[in-house]
């Protein structure tokens, strides 16, 4: 199905074109260019080299169509966040799926993390989807965590552990 790679510089066109898709509506990140995202790519190979944060393009069909990564916590590393995004022409394919199975592989075999969460608002029913269908277990609602729109927002945290 999908295959994932270390993101690469000249990945950055794709990504901006992807998120800046107004139906992110749930997607915190906003690119403003092509190089600032390009800058922000140019960072991970540093950020893997302090175990800081792993993040992979999504490969379908010899096209980039989405990322996924896992931000390690700072004071408790053995624990990781896993993100994602994808092309919004691709949805509903399980593609997104796919992808976090094989991360998750790599964040429990390659990095030995022991705990995996996953955030995301309630109402972004496809992000819930993935972590259910992906088999991470619902432990509650973590009361405004995040600010968008000018407003705080309660977000479910999934998690899963080895
Ligand atoms: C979240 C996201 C990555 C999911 O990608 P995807 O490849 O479509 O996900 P999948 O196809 O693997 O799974 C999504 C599931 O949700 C279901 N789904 C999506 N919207 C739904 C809705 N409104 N109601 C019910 N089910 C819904 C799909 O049918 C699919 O389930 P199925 O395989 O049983 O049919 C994609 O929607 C996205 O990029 N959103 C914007 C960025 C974002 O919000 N990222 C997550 C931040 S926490």
């Amino acid at each position: 199905m999908v295959y994932l790679r270390y993101q690469k510089v000249s990945d950055a066109e794709r990504f901006y074109e992807i998120l800046n898709n107004p139906n992110f509506e749930f997607f915190e990140v906003k690119v403003g260019s092509v190089e600032e995202e390009r800058e922000w790519l140019m960072k991970n190979s540093e950020k893997r080299k302090k175990n800081q944060e792993y993040n992979y393009s999504i490969i379908y069909d010899d096209m980039v169509i989405g990322a996924c990564g896992v931000v390690i916590d700072l004071r408790r590393p053995h624990i990781g966040e896993i993100g994602y995004f994808l092309d919004e022409q691709y949805w509903g394919m399980g593609l997104t799926t796919d992808a976090v199975k094989k991360l998750e592989k790599i964040a429990f075999e390659s990095l030995k993390l022991v705990r995996l969460e996953i955030r995301m608002e309630p109402e972004n029913i496809a992000s819930v989807m993935v972590a259910e269908k992906c088999g991470y277990n619902r432990e509650g609602v973590i009361k405004k965590a995040y600010f968008r729109d000018e407003k705080y927002r309660d977000c479910l945290l999934y998690s899963k552990v080895r």
